[in-house]
C-alpha cells in the first residue's frame, strides 16, 4: 500500500513507489509494437505529392526510441527517462523544470481499477500552470472529472486522445484495484 489511507476523500495523494512496479508490468505488451508505416502507405500523406521525399520516414525518426502499441507507437515516458530525448524547459531562456513527485489516486470509476494520476511524468513534460488552475483546481477532489467529460476533449482528454496516450488504454489510467 503505498498512499495514505482516508476513506473520507474519494481522491488520495501518495509519492511514487511502486510506479516503477507498474510500468514494468506494462513492458510484456510493448514488446510486439511499434511499427510505422513509411508515408506514401500511411493513408494520411498524398503518395503521387513530389513533397513526400523531402519529409523524414517516421522509422527513420522515432525507430530508435522505445516503442508502444496505440498513439504514435513511442512510449515518450521512457524515451525521457531513459534520456533518449532531452525536452528543454522552455522555447527561449534555460528555464528549470519543476518535478513534482506527488501521486493522486481517484476512486471514482463505477467498480473499474481506480485511476493513479502520477504528477511526476506530466511534470517531466508540462508546466503547473497547463493544468492549474484551469483544468484542475490545486486540491484532491475539488474537480468534477468524470469518463464523460474526459471523452469530450475536458480534463484529462485534453492532452490524452490528442497530444498522449489515447483514451482506449483504459488500463494506463485505471491501474489500481479496487480496495476489497
Ligand atoms: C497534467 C496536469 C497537471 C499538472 C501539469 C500539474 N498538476 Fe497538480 N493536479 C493535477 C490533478 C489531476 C490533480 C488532482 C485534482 C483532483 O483531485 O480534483 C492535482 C492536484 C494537485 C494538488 C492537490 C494535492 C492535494 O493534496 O490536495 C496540488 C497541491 C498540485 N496538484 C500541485 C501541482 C504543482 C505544484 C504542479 C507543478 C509542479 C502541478 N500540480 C502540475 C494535475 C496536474
Ligand atoms: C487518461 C486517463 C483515462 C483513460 C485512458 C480512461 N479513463 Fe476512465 N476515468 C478517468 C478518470 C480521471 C475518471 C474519474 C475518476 C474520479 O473522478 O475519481 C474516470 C472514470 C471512469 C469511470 C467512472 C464513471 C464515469 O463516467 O466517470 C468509468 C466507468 C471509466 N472511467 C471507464 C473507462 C474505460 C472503459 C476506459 C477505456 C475505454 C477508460 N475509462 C479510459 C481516466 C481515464
Ligand atoms: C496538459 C496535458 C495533460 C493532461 C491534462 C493530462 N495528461 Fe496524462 N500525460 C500527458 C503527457 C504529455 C504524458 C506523457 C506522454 C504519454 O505518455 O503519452 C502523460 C502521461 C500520462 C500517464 C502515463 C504515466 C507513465 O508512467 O507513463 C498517465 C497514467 C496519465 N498521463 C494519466 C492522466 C490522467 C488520469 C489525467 C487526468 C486526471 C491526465 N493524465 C491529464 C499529458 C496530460
Amino acid at each position: 500500500m503505498w498512499f495514505a489511507m482516508d476513506i473520507k476523500k474519494t481522491r488520495r495523494v501518495s509519492k511514487s513507489v511502486g510506479i516503477a512496479l507498474l510500468t514494468g508490468m506494462f513492458g510484456v505488451q510493448l514488446a510486439h509494437a511499434g511499427k510505422w508505416l513509411p508515408l506514401n502507405k500511411d493513408g494520411l500523406h498524398d503518395r503521387r505529392s513530389p513533397g513526400l521525399e523531402l519529409l523524414q520516414s517516421p522509422q527513420d525518426a522515432l525507430g530508435s526510441l522505445p516503442t508502444d502499441t496505440a498513439g504514435n507507437k513511442v512510449n515518450w515516458s521512457r524515451a525521457m527517462d531513459e534520456r533518449l530525448i532531452k525536452p528543454r524547459g522552455a522555447l527561449a531562456g534555460d528555464k528549470k523544470v519543476q518535478i513534482l513527485d506527488l501521486n493522486i489516486v481517484m476512486t471514482d470509476t463505477a467498480g473499474h481499477p481506480n485511476v493513479l494520476f502520477p504528477h511526476k511524468v506530466h511534470t517531466q513534460w508540462l508546466d503547473c500552470a497547463n493544468c492549474h488552475e484551469s483544468l484542475f483546481k490545486s486540491k484532491t477532489g475539488a474537480t468534477p472529472v468524470t469518463m464523460g467529460s474526459i471523452l469530450r476533449g475536458e480534463h484529462c482528454g485534453v492532452c490524452h486522445g490528442a497530444v498522449a496516450f489515447p483514451l482506449t488504454e483504459c488500463r494506463r489510467c485505471h491501474l489500481l484495484p479496487q480496495e476489497g
